[in-house]
């Protein structure tokens, strides 16, 4: 596998072929093992905004700077996300089993909502957000991370995509959602499945018939006057905002989606980077680089979240070539590629302090769950690193295996070594996390908050998810 062959020039302001045919296929094994040159030919080529197949037949513009970027999300008359607008598919012209589309068709939720119809769809999300108790998110992480590392240190290596980031985020995400261990299980498989194109819409199909079992419970508690558990899905449930028992399904669909992927993946490529990328490596053992600057360094340089989310031209010529109907992916990885000439003060192209990339999005969507998926993401490297000396990777950067995903950057896995653990010792980030976070020891445990079951739900619940508001 190597890099693609340079590019001939191409004649500007051309419309999308609309067969594909010549055009950079998103999927190829080579561009996604070498998605940096990849962006290179096709800024080289077309400038900022690049035609390109995200599965044979199906060509897409795909957004490839910053200002690109934040310009398409900020003109939602220019470019809508209701993806019942794209052409290709109102023809009929991607059939309905397509990988593609268990990410792209539209359905009744925020991602792909507009203005007034976006905030009210979103507002339960945000809300559910704004009273999970953080402390709680920190305190449970520690936990949880612990265990996992107890499980591996005694053997000197680790597989860390498998032992250990999937399984942290699996059991995080189980938990904020009120999940049995068993739903969690199969819910983030499937969730892999969709963001792989690995069978998707069966996985899609699977997805939302587990959550609407979820959902249904929740129902019933509510219906015959009994406390909700304490979880997100109770909040979306118990929400005023949200109409229809469809649209809390396609809530959680996207909640949890966005949330298990890009959580997981963020964490073992910032591990990856800081055990195969020499300059990350040296920046953060003289201390120059802190975790959260790595963190934003990944989310700049490799977020996990490649080419995506879709938006729709809804007018001809708001760039030279595109037509009304046309798709746009958002090419978040690209907009990260170093720009030396920008910052010619950093020439290892780390820009420590930098966090203006758009790793989590911009604009109205931008995600909303930023700080939780980076509070998870910090305590998961700190303890990992605190607790096993000597951690390292034989891999180089090259022989990193990534998953075959069109949308997201995801390792298939992480081998390491490190010096085998034999004693069970409080690992020194453990300490730090619980003085960062003085009261999170002292909290109640999570079930132990509970409701008030005679409120009427919609307003006064105060679900244990949420902060209380007296403290
Ligand atoms: C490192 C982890 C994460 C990354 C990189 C990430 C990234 C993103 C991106 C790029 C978007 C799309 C922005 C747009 O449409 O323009 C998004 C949206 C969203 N994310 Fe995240 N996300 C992460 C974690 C999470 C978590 C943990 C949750 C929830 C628990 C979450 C919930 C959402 C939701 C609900 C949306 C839709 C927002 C909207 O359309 O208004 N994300 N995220």
């Amino acid at each position: 596998m190597s890099p693609l062959p340079p590019l001939p020039p191409t004649p500007p302001d051309q419309p999308l072929p609309s067969d594909g045919q010549g055009l950079v296929a998103l999927y190829d094994p080579g561009v996604i093992a070498y998605p940096e040159q990849t962006y290179e030919h096709l800024l080289a080529r077309y400038g900022s905004l690049a035609p390109v197949v995200i599965a044979p037949g199906v060509p897409v513009w795909l957004a490839l700077d910053f200002q690109r970027i934040t310009s398409i999300c900020r003109t939602p008359h220019l470019w809508t996300r209701d993806t019942r607008a794209w052409r290709l598919w109102a023809e009929g012209r991607i059939g309905d089993q397509a990988e593609i589309l268990a990410m792209l068709s539209w359905r009744p939720n925020l991602l792909f909502a507009e203005e007034a119809e976006h905030g009210r769809l979103r507002r339960p999300v945000t809300d559910a957000l704004k009273g999970l108790d953080v402390k709680w998110v920190a305190a449970r992480t520690g936990q949880v991370v612990q265990r996992l590392i107890a499980e591996f240190a005694a053997d000197g290596h680790a597989d860390l995509v498998g032992q250990y980031c999937r399984p942290l985020v699996r059991t995080m995400m189980g938990e904020l959602f009120g999940l049995t261990p068993d739903s969690t299980r199969r819910l983030t498989d499937l969730v892999t499945r969709i963001w792989d194109g690995a069978d998707a819409p069966t996985a899609l199909g699977n997805l939302e018939h587990l959550l609407s079992g979820v959902i249904a419970d929740r129902q019933r508690l509510l219906a015959t006057g009994r406390r909700l558990p304490a979880d997100f899905t109770s909040a979306l449930v118990s929400a005023p905002g949200l109409g229809s028992v469809e649209e809390m399904i396609q809530t959680m669909v996207v909640t949890i989606g966005a949330g298990c992927e890009p959580t997981a993946n963020l964490i073992s490529s910032a591990v990856a980077l800081s055990l195969t990328d020499p300059a990350v490596a040296a920046a953060l053992a003289d201390g120059e680089m802190q975790l959260p600057d790595l963190l934003h360094f990944t989310l700049r340089q490799q977020p996990p979240i490649t080419h995506y989310p879709g938006l729709v031209a809804t007018r001809d010529n708001i760039y030279p070539g595109v037509r009304a109907g046309d798709l746009v992916l958002l090419g978040l990885a690209a907009a990260g590629l170093p720009t030396p000439a920008l910052h010619p003060m950093d020439p290892r192209g780390l820009h420590i302090g930098n966090r203006s990339g758009v790793g989590f999005g911009a604009g109205d969507h931008a995600c909303p769950a930023q700080h939780i998926a980076l509070l998870i993401a910090h305590i998961a490297i700190a303890e990992l690193r605190a607790a096993l000396p000597g951690l390292s990777s034989q891999q180089r950067p090259q022989d990193l295996r990534h998953r075959q995903s069109v949308f997201a950057r995801a390792l298939m896995d992480l081998p390491v070594t490190f010096t085998a653990q034999h004693a069970q010792r409080p690992a020194p980030a453990s300490r730090t996390s619980a003085r960062q976070h003085p009261a999170t020891a002292a909290s109640p445990p999570w079930q132990a908050r509970r409701t008030t079951p005679s409120r009427p739900p919609s307003r006064l619940l105060r679900l244990p998810f949420m902060r209380r508001r007296s403290r």
